[in-house]
């Protein structure tokens, strides 16, 4: 049992709608492999990236939380779903676009880890492929640790969101939430989500192993900045 089964019936309540992501991806996918038609995700959660990608791709989906699979199984009916772990996955399937979104690789909590994800991307690509990735980035993780608690009520659930950081590049994402039993009666579901943040360099350095091209996107802006919050890696042309 993962820390993403005790919040697999929160998640999409907590995170939102994010159909702009999935349609970014979409972009980026198209742009840089336009002959692409199989996609894996890594990490693929409760299905929001695959219920889109998986309409224009003969799309697969990993994950290590079965309850997060159980949820995508519904939303992204098309998509084959595994369970697995993102750091030793070894398919026999070759893809023409691996997606790793929504800041799924922050939740990967030691940077030797990083490269097996790195690694593995590369391993299951075919020539000409992308891989596409984003990360929560440092200034991201500060500006609402400094701004610390959300709340956010909808229907019976009341979730608030927590940033601390417990030494530089490591934070510990503590999820309080409540959920209506009957009445004014709640009852508390906590969740700690440790997250790691590497600096944009050395991310960087260690693709160069794997990838001739990488590029970077923003959603928010033009160009990169460091006021970026969430940084896109688009990286192509496998070693
Ligand atoms: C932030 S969620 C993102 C989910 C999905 N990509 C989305 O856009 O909604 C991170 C997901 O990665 C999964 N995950 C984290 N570490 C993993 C690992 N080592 N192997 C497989 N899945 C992992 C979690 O279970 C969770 O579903």
């Amino acid at each position: 049992m993962t820390q993403y089964d005790q919040f697999a019936p929160f998640y999409d309540h907590v995170v939102g709608p994010r159909d702009s992501i999935g349609k970014l991806l979409q972009r980026l996918v198209k742009r840089y492999n336009p002959r692409a038609k199989t996609l894996l995700e890594l990490g693929c959660g409760s299905g929001s990236m695959l219920a889109i990608l998986s309409r224009r791709y003969k799309s697969v989906g990993i994950d290590n939380s079965k309850g997060m699979l159980k949820i995508a199984r519904k939303k992204a009916p098309k998509a084959k779903l595994l369970h697995g772990d993102i750091t030793s996955l070894d398919l026999a399937d070759r893809f023409d676009a691996i997606v790793c979104p929504f800041d799924t690789i922050n939740h990967v909590t030691s940077f030797a880890k990083w490269r097996k994800v790195f690694e593995t991307a590369h391993r299951h690509l075919n020539s000409g492929g992308v891989f596409i990735f984003d990360v929560n980035t440092e200034h991201k993780m500060e500006e609402y640790r400094t701004d610390p608690i959300t709340a956010d009520v909808e229907n019976d659930v009341v979730s608030m969101v927590q940033i601390k950081r417990r030494r530089r590049f490591h934070y510990d994402v503590i999820l309080k939430i409540f959920r209506r039993r009957a009445g004014s009666d709640f009852t508390l579901n906590e969740m700690v989500l440790p997250e790691l943040v590497v600096p944009t360099p050395i991310i960087l350095r260690e693709l160069a192993k794997y990838f001739r091209k990488v590029t970077l996107v923003d959603p928010d802006r033009r160009r990169p900045s460091p006021y970026t919050e969430e940084l896109f890696f688009v990286c192509r042309d496998p070693r």
